[in-house]
C-alpha cells in the first residue's frame, strides 16, 4: 500500500454498492460511490431477502436495519406475524400448493424504495458512467464519460448484470448469456374488489407456478402506494416459456395478447389476473440474461466484482439480492484487515475474488431451477425442492 492510505471506489449504487459503502463507512474506511443514473430509474421490482438478514445488520446502521420493513412493497406486512415466512410454488393448472420452502424472517425488499433509504447518509456521485480503468503501482483510476475521474487503491464493479468493469476486466467474456425463453415482466393495477381478492389469495412474498404445459408464471406484488386504497396497489407478473416461434424470437408487437394467447390451461390466481390486467398495460422487451463467473485478473487486488456483475442470474431460486450481501460483507471485511494491517491489498483481493467466483455456482442452480419450471414431470428434482431457498453448499 501507498502512504495515501485505503480509499475504495464502488462503481454501481445498487444494493451490492450501497450495502458495500454502508458496511465501509461503519468501519471508517475511506470510499466513493458512483452512479450512471441521474436519477431513480424508472424500473422497479422485489428481491427476496432470506439468508443475507444477519449480513444487513452487520453491515447497516442500526436505524437503517431496525426500518427494514419500510423498504418492503407492503410496508404493514410482518411475515412472521401472518405466519407467512416462506414463499409459494403452485401446480399453475390446478393452483394447488407444490411446495412453501420456508425461511425464518424471509421478506421481499423493494428495490427503489430500497436504494432511496440505503442513499441518505452516504458520499454518492450520480451521473458518473464508468468508461475506463488504469492503473499505477500505487491506485487505480475511474474514468468517466463526463470526462472526470476518481482515483484511489481499489475499484469493486457493482455495476449490475451488464457490468462495464466486468466488461474492462474480461473483455468478450464478460458478455452474458441469453436464455431461450420469451420473458415479461409487468406492473399493473387491479380494480378494488380485483386486487383485495389477490392480496388475499396470493402469498405475499413469492406466488409462482410451474404449468405443465412447460411455462412459468409468477405474481408479486411491487407496492401499496395507499394501505386503505387496494386501486392503488401495484401487482406484476414474471413470465416465460421457451422461445418456440419468431413472434417469441422477435419479442415485438402486442406483447398482452401473445401473453393471453398462452394462458388456456392455467388455474388461478393466475388464470383470472391475467384476464384482469388492463389492456393498455406496458410490457417492454425483456430477456433472461444470465452470466456465470470466470476469474479474472485483478490489476495487483486494484479492481474486482461484486453482485451481479460479478454472478448473474435469473429469479427463480430468488438468491441475486442475496448474494450481492454476501459480497459486500466478504469485501468490507477483506479492506478491515488490509487497513489494519492484517493482509496486503493484494492477498486480500485474491481471497476474495476465490469466494466471489465460488459464490457464482449459483448461476448455474438457478438456471437448473429456471430450467425446472418449464420441466413439470421433473420439477420434483428441481434445487428449490431439495435446497429450499438456502444459500448454496450450506
Ligand atoms: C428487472 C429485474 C428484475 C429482477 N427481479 C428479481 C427478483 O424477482 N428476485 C431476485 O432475487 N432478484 C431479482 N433481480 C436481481 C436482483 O435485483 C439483483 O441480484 C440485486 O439487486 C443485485 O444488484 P447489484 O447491486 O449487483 O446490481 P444493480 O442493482 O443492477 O445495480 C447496478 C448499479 O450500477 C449502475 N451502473 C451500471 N453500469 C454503470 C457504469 N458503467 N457506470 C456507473 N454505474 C453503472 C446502475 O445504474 C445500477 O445502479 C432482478 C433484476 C432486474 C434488473
Ligand atoms: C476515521 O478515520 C479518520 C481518517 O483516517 C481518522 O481521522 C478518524 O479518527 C477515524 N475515526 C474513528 C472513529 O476511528
Ligand atoms: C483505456 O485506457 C487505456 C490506457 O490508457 C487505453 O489504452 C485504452 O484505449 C482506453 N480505452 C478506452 C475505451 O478509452
Amino acid at each position: 500500500m501507498s502512504d495515501k492510505g485505503l480509499h475504495v471506489i464502488i462503481v454501481g449504487a445498487g444494493l451490492a454498492g450501497l450495502a458495500t459503502a454502508h458496511g465501509l463507512k461503519t468501519n471508517n474506511i475511506s470510499h466513493v460511490i458512483v452512479d450512471r443514473e441521474s436519477g431513480p430509474r424508472d424500473r422497479n421490482w422485489g428481491v427476496t431477502i432470506s439468508w443475507a438478514h444477519p449480513l444487513m445488520k452487520k453491515l447497516l446502521p442500526d436505524d437503517l436495519y431496525a426500518n427494514l420493513q419500510s423498504c418492503q412493497p407492503d410496508i404493514s406486512m410482518d411475515t412472521k406475524a401472518a405466519g407467512k415466512e416462506c414463499i409459494l410454488i403452485r401446480d399453475g393448472a390446478s393452483g394447488e400448493t407444490k411446495i412453501e420452502a420456508h425461511f425464518p424472517g424471509v421478506r421481499r425488499m423493494q428495490i427503489q424504495k430500497t436504494k432511496k433509504a440505503w442513499a441518505v447518509g452516504l458520499n454518492i456521485k450520480y451521473g458518473k458512467k464508468l468508461s475506463n480503468i488504469t492503473t499505477t503501482d500505487d491506485g487505480v483510476t475511474a474514468h468517466f464519460e463526463d470526462g472526470t475521474e476518481e482515483s484511489g487503491s481499489v475499484i469493486i464493479g457493482a455495476d449490475g448484470g451488464t457490468s462495464s468493469v466486468r466488461k474492462w476486466l474480461l473483455g468478450d467474456l464478460a458478455t452474458s448469456e441469453v436464455l431461450p425463453y420469451a420473458f415479461m415482466n409487468f406492473p399493473f393495477t387491479l380494480k378494488t374488489e380485483q386486487a383485495l381478492w389477490l392480496d388475499k389469495i396470493m402469498n405475499p412474498n413469492v406466488d409462482v407456478a410451474t404449468h405443465p404445459k412447460s411455462m412459468y408464471l409468477g405474481l408479486f406484488l411491487l407496492d401499496k402506494p395507499d394501505l386503505s386504497r387496494p386501486e392503488t396497489w401495484i401487482f406484476y407478473i414474471l413470465v416465460t416459456w421457451p422461445i418456440k416461434t419468431e413472434e417469441d424470437k422477435e419479442n415485438s408487437g402486442d406483447r398482452l395478447k401473445r401473453l393471453r394467447d398462452h394462458m388456456d390451461g392455467w388455474a388461478d390466481p393466475y388464470k383470472s389476473v391475467v384476464e384482469w390486467v388492463p389492456h393498455d398495460v406496458e410490457i417492454k422487451p425483456d430477456w433472461l440474461r444470465i452470466w456465470h463467473p470466470k476469474p479474472w485478473d485483478n490489476h495487483g487486488g486494484r479492481v474486482t466484482l461484486a453482485g451481479d456483475a460479478a454472478h448473474s442470474m435469473t429469479f427463480h431460486r430468488g438468491q441475486g439480492g442475496n448474494l450481492a450481501i454476501k459480497d459486500a460483507d466478504e469485501f468490507v471485511t477483506a479492506m478491515i484487515d488490509v487497513r489494519d494491517g492484517k493482509t496486503t491489498l493484494k492477498e486480500a483481493m485474491d481471497k476474495y475474488d476465490v469466494g466471489v467466483v465460488e459464490r457464482g455456482q449459483e448461476v448455474e442452480i438457478s438456471k437448473k431451477q429456471a430450467l425446472a419450471f418449464h420441466d413439470y414431470a421433473n420439477f420434483d428434482n428441481s434445487p428449490v425442492m431439495k435446497m429450499g431457498i438456502k444459500a448454496a453448499g450450506t
